[in-house]
């Protein structure tokens, strides 16, 4: 069976997003849209004041099946900061624990008039088998899914990039360590390769890496002297011990030796090189102390750029939903 093209659920009949699954296939022009969207939303932040009322009287639902704390507590923040309601769902105390399927979990909470859900859920293609069996007026906004995506952190740290280094096109980008089981490498390659940067690679052992990673346009590189070298922007991934089934690595000190970031191997990049990871952390497994903590590291940055872009891409799915159903009102009323 093909499986289905994600904008045939995550666009409404205008091209507009109604939830937001993955960045695979959406064009150049939608994430520079939320791109500019997140940058407008930055200077809302840095006030006294920071609500916009655009989700006013709307109900968000967050909900983690797996654990979060910045994807978790910075969609609480983006949505309060739109004056929406958020309700967080104690998952571990929910009745899934009870035996209640996730289905009918969702039901429920859709019955308490939601508009929209945070999910995140340790099994890939969750956010979008939701989207597809919630009814069509709750917007779905996928906060990670298995080894799949997570397609708002790509897009905060590629409004990251965009405003440490300027247009996309002639970036070098690495991104380092466990790219097998990330569901953030993936995210980012798409939204990369389709924001025009030519020179993508992924580095790590080949273990963690996906064989058919080239066919999305990417280099791989085994040795980060190789790989780093002259590279503008440097994103290190955490060892995502928790989704490896076999014992995929040597140790972690050899891993550390080998792929760790510090000093030393930040030299092969470009000196103005910038140093991301979307945490958590792991000083001393995948980055130095002196890096995590020095002047090339735009670590929090990130952190920070997480709520304007959460921001931006709840307003602009709930836009598209508000959209959809107007549309289907004037078809209904058209054929009376
Ligand atoms: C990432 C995740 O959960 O996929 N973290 C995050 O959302 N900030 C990466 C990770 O867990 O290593």
């Amino acid at each position: 069976m093909q499986p289905m093209d994600p904008n045939q659920i995550q666009l409404n009949s205008e091209g507009r997003l109604k939830h937001f699954l993955t960045t695979e296939g959406l064009s150049k022009e939608l994430l520079t849209e939320i791109i500019d969207t997140a940058n407008s939303f930055i200077s809302t932040q840095e006030r006294s004041v920071k609500t916009v009322p655009l989700l006013r009287g709307k109900t968000v639902v967050n909900l983690f099946f797996e654990n979060s704390t910045r994807t978790r507590s910075t969609f609480e923040l983006a949505a309060k900061r739109l004056s929406a309601n958020i309700l967080n769902l104690d998952i571990a105390r929910s009745a899934t624990s009870k035996g209640e399927t996730l289905m009918d979990t969702l039901w429920n909470l859709e019955s308490m008039y939601s508009d929209m859900f945070v999910v995140r859920h340790a099994d890939s293609g969750a956010a979008h088998f939701i989207a597809q069996h919630i009814t069509p007026n709750v917007a779905v906004i996928n906060a990670g899914d298995g080894r799949h995506a997570h397609p708002t952190q790509a897009m905060l740290d590629m409004l990251t990039i965009h405003r440490e280094k300027g247009a996309f096109e002639n970036l070098s980008v690495a991104i380092v360590g466990d790219i097998l089981h990330s569901r953030v490498a993936r995210s980012q390659v798409y939204a990369l390769k389709t924001l025009g940067c030519q020179d993508v690679r992924v580095i790590g052992p080949n273990t963690l890496i996906p064989k058919d990673i080239e066919s999305l346009g990417v280099r791989a590189f085994n040795n980060m002297q190789q790989g780093l070298k002259g590279v503008d922007v440097i994103i290190m991934l955490r060892l995502q011990k928790e989704r490896m089934q076999t014992a995929l690595l040597p140790s972690e000190s050899e891993y550390y030796r080998l792929y760790g970031l510090n000093t030393d191997k930040l030299a092969y990049a470009n000196p103005e090189a910038i140093v991301m990871h979307p945490g958590p952390i792991n000083r001393g497994v995948e980055i130095e102390s002196a890096v995590a903590d020095g002047p090339q590291s735009v670590i929090l940055k990130q952190v920070s750029n997480g709520i304007p872009m959460r921001m931006a891409v709840m307003a602009m799915a709930m836009g598209g939903q508000n959209q959809e159903q107007t549309l289907q009102e004037q078809n209904s009323e058209g054929a009376k």
